[in-house]
């Protein structure tokens, strides 16, 4: 057994006791079993069978396809991709070969033997349905509408922001396909519960939350330029974990269709994180460059060596950060009854640190 992360002492304490409650990661994802809760977050690794193949043989459960549009489009000029360290800054512009121009690619898929999310993008209501009618003949197993890309000018993104044109593009698309229907969220909603209650309300079956946020630009300070071709881009990895997790759950108190929770994961614990805010599956993008394409069975099993050390089911954990919330509020509700408290400084366990910046 690979020991990863630390868990070591943990892990050997658990199971000392007879029975582990974890027991398989097999989860029932919209009518479909899955070996674990892992997911291919989409656009990392591209369309080809092969790559997939190896996404799943390396202990990813569900695969997403790199979103997929109307038309023939290029993206856009290098740098589109830049590594920050705690994170990544980009601007591919959604490059695709357009939804008829891949025979070839569909033609490898057809055969798989792993679980395939196909993600796909639209600029009007009419695109999205005339890709999806399309790609739904192709038999994925689920579709993705990517309603919220940051790094095109004019694509996806305004439906994602706004409830009206979420419900329409969503009901639209939900006629047209006859697979599972997930939509794909951005952080950038004001008030992303009440997108997804409009994608539910519309025949959603599942949300994915979140795409990149921001979005953000780098200035390199010797030539005085934004460092992106595009100036702008889509932020992704660690720095953008509490955006996710804030995200899923606030998805998850205004919906009862299931969650994929993605935004910086990469370890089990953030895994455990996510699931606490109330995700269902796991999608992993940014960490494939940071861990490798092991990734997945690396997460997996810091995942279930910590519910394993918990004595724990993810069914246990999922959302239980909202019931906690609610005890809390409860007991905060009865002190305040009881006595006027005033304002109160808490010790919140952070500390200003010295930054070593001395006047
Ligand atoms: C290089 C790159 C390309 C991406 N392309 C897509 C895409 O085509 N469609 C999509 O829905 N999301 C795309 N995303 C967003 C990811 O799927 C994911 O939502 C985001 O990166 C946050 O997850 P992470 O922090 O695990 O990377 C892309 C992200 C990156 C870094």
């Amino acid at each position: 057994m690979v020991m990863v992360y630390g868990f070591e002492h943990i892990y050997k304490q658990a199971h000392k006791k007879k029975k582990l409650k974890a027991g398989k990661m097999t989860i029932n994802f919209l009518g479909k079993t899955l070996k674990n809760p892992m997911v291919l977050a989409s656009g990392v690794l591209g369309n080809n069978r092969d790559i997939l193949q190896r996404v799943y043989d390396s202990g990813c459960a569900l695969v997403t396809m790199k979103s997929i549009g109307p038309f023939p489009r290029d993206g856009h000029n290098n740098p589109t991709v830049i590594d920050l360290g705690h994170g990544m800054i980009n601007a591919v512009g959604l490059p695709t070969p357009g939804y008829r121009n891949m025979e070839e690619e569909w033609k490898e898929l057809e055969n798989r033997n792993f679980p395939l999310n196909a993600s796909i993008y639209g600029g009007s209501v009419e695109e999205f349905e005339m890709v999806a009618k399309f790609v739904s003949l192709k038999k994925p197993d689920f579709i993705e509408i990517n309603i919220s890309c940051p790094n095109s000018d004019q694509h996806g993104m305004i439906f994602g922001v706004d409830e009206k044109a979420s419900f329409k593009v969503v009901s639209a698309v939900k006629k047209v396909i006859d697979v599972p229907l997930i939509v794909k969220l951005t952080p950038q909603a004001l008030n992303i519960g009440k997108i997804a209650k409009a994608c539910e309300n519309a025949g959603a079956d599942a949300i994915c939350a979140i795409n990149t946020a921001g979005p953000g630009m780098i200035i390199d300070i010797e030539s005085k330029m934004p460092v992106l071709a595009f100036k702008t881009g889509g932020l992704s990895g660690p720095m953008i974990k509490p955006v996710a997790v804030r995200c899923v759950y606030d998805i998850f108190k205004a919906v009862s269709i299931p969650v994929i929770g993605l935004g910086g994961i990469s370890t089990g614990k953030d895994a455990v994180e996510i699931i606490m805010a109330g995700a269902s599956l796991v999608g992993i993008g940014s960490a494939v460059k940071s861990r490798g394409i092991e990734v997945f069975s690396k997460v997996n099993l810091e995942l279930k060596q910590w519910l394993d050390a918990h004595d724990c089911t993810i069914d246990d954990i999922k959302g239980a950060a909202h019931k906690k919330q609610e005890t809390r509020n409860k007991k905060q509700e009865t002190r305040n009854k009881k006595q006027d408290t005033g304002y109160r400084i808490q010790d919140t366990g952070y500390r200003i640190q010295d930054t070593g910046n001395k006047k």
